[in-house]
């Protein structure tokens, strides 16, 4: 039987996967994805790693009625919670993503690597081990509140709460920052202005969708043939979310 027709099923917490969506798509426009945002049960970052895990698995049994092909986390947070215990129970492939530590550390000019994720993305398993890898000059840096900001598009709030945040850190002693939460991604126009041109700003974005790109061929699972398409949706209220995110869509294929 051939599942390379079949959709990826995509999800986030709420509206911060649409950045990694814009990624994958750029790199497979063939493909179908199909985006679920978790809005009814967000922020997940405050969240303990067993809510997480329950509201994952309510949401990527709601994604399996669609027969997907593959899994994609668009979210930091629900990666480090959920990952290794979805693929233990599901026969398709599933990806997650990371913070982009790597590249930062590769930047490295003998000052900090800022970390901003979520407080629970900080504290798991995985991102101590990632930690140990590439963190040698990295601090992690929680930022609750800052995802409901991108949620509700508050442009003026996010921008105080960086102001705030930066204000807060030597900016002189910082090589990097890095977004350890898809919803970030929506502010680094914003960060970038706010920030000295020699910070380099990472995000695994672009990683996830090549991942994505790998995983499907080593699969056989490449879509062949046929238009690609995005299906956006969402666990809270449709009527009021689905332009925001269409609208957070057409933002992230600008910066992802
Ligand atoms: N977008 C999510 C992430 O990448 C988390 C936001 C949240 O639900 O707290 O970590």
């Amino acid at each position: 039987m051939d599942l390379s027709n079949r959709p990826i099923g995509v999800f986030d917490s709420g509206v911060g996967g649409i950045s990694t969506l814009a990624a994958m798509v750029k790199i497979l426009p063939g493909e179908q994805f199909l985006y679920l945002g978790d809005t009814l049960h967000a922020p997940y970052g405050t969240k303990t790693t067993e809510e997480v895990q329950m509201y994952v698995r309510r949401v990527v049994s709601e994604l399996e009625k669609k027969q997907i092909k593959a899994l994609v986390i668009a979210c930091n947070t629900a990666t480090g919670a959920a990952a290794a215990m979805l693929r233990a129970e599901k026969d398709y492939p599933v990806i997650g993503i990371e913070p982009a530590l790597k590249p930062a550390e590769e930047h490295w000019r003998g000052g900090r690597i800022l970390v901003m994720a979520t407080p629970l993305t900080l504290k798991q398993e995985k991102f101590l081990s990632l930690m140990d890898r590439f963190g040698a000059h990295a601090v992690p840096q929680p930022c609750p509140g800052l995802m409901e900001l991108v949620e509700n598009e508050d442009e003026k709030g996010a921008e105080a709460y960086l102001e705030n945040l930066f204000g807060s850190w030597e900016l002189e002693q910082v090589d990097a920052v890095v977004l350890g939460c898809t919803h970030y991604v929506f502010l680094k126009p914003m960060m970038r202005r706010m920030l000295p041109e020699r910070i380099l700003i990472t995000d695994g974005n672009l990683g996830t969708a090549r991942q994505l790109q790998r995983v499907l061929e080593s699969h056989g699972l490449l879509r062949k043939a046929g238009e690609g398409s995005v299906t956006l949706q969402t666990t809270g209220n449709s009527e009021m979310l689905l332009p925001v995110m269409s609208r957070l869509y057409a933002k992230g294929l600008e910066i992802s």
